[in-house]
């Protein structure tokens, strides 16, 4: 992956703890300040992508002054027409890329790099064809340093909490796609992850296989077994994000910024066609259907 910003090559400063700020009121309790600290937050001023294959070309603006703050046991989606920046704050929340100016902390610690506390699951479905179900969500665990033994009992555990139990010895070729998302999302749990990041991860479904992965995946992530603290979801479907989603980023212009933040605060599981659901979805399609302003 491209260096952004020129940060990747360079030699990386040494982690920063977050101090909260204190409102004017003086000292906060300590609930408060457990209640105001994100699990992640994504701080960025400026983000632009370099091309250094071509020499003297400028650096593209991708994104500016973006602060993401994702709580303890939330479900977050960021939505925004393609090439808004969307995949690049998942890969800056990851470690993976760096903003020109701007910091990504969990729990407070600035994330430097990459770590197997903060996993991504791409849209498209990566399974090892080779590999049974089973060996595909123990690779998780080949970085951890832990023992075959315990390896194999992790993986079988994350297999039965996705539903796939019976599938442990399965090759990908005989699951379904949702299935295969399924081994994909046990692998991700498997690393004992803080933040899960999902990139459009249902756009290679069929429509009742994402639907039933959708209907999942809130109590499947948010399970007491699971050891995640919050969830981030880009997708373009808005009908999805409304499901899932406790709170909406929205993201447009050009470069792009966030134009709003929407707080969805309906019961679970969400009925489809209820006229509260139906207002959320229109809301946003209004958000992202506003002209495009100039920064
Ligand atoms: N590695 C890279 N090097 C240079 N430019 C990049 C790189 N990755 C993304 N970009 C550019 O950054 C912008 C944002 O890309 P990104 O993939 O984050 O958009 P997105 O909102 O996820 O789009 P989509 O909805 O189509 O997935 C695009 O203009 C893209 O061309
Ligand atoms: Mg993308």
């Amino acid at each position: 992956m491209a260096a952004v910003g020129g940060r990747g090559s360079q030699s990386q400063p040494e982690p920063r703890s977050r101090t909260p700020t204190l409102g004017t009121t003086g000292a906060l309790s300590a609930e408060t300040l457990e209640i105001n600290r994100a699990a992640i937050e994504l701080e960025c001023t400026r983000l632009s992508y370099s091309y250094p294959a071509i020499k003297g070309s400028p650096a593209k603006p991708v994104f500016h002054g973006i602060d993401i703050k994702v709580c303890k046991n939330e479900l977050v989606a960021i939505v925004g027409p393609t090439g808004a920046g969307k995949s690049t704050i998942l890969r800056c929340l990851g470690g993976f890329v760096h903003p020109n100016e701007g910091h990504v902390y969990l729990h407070g610690q600035e994330v430097l790099r990459p770590s197997s506390k903060i996993v991504l699951i791409h849209q498209s479905i990566a399974t090892f064809p080779w590999m049974t179900a089973l060996d595909n969500v123990k690779l998780a665990l080949t970085c951890k340093k832990v023992d075959e033994k315990e390896a194999e009992r992790t993986a079988a555990a994350m297999l039965d909490l996705v539903g796939l139990g019976a599938n442990k010895s399965s090759y990908p070729k005989e699951l379904s796609g949702g299935m295969r998302q399924k081994v994909a999302v046990a692998r991700a749990l498997a690393a004992s992850p803080s933040i899960l990041l999902m990139d459009e991860p249902f756009v290679h479904l069929d429509e009742i296989a994402a639907e039933e992965l959708r209907r999942e995946i809130h109590s499947l992530v948010f399970n007491p077994e699971s050891t995640l603290d919050a969830v981030v979801l880009v997708s373009h479907n808005l009908t999805e994000v409304v499901e899932l989603a406790d709170r909406v980023y929205v993201m447009n212009g050009s470069p792009a910024t966030v134009i709003d933040e929407f707080g969805i605060d309906l019961p679970r599981p969400r009925a489809l066609r209820d006229s509260s659901f139906l207002l959320s979805v229109d809301h946003l399609m209004g958000d992202l259907n506003t002209p495009k302003t100039k920064p």
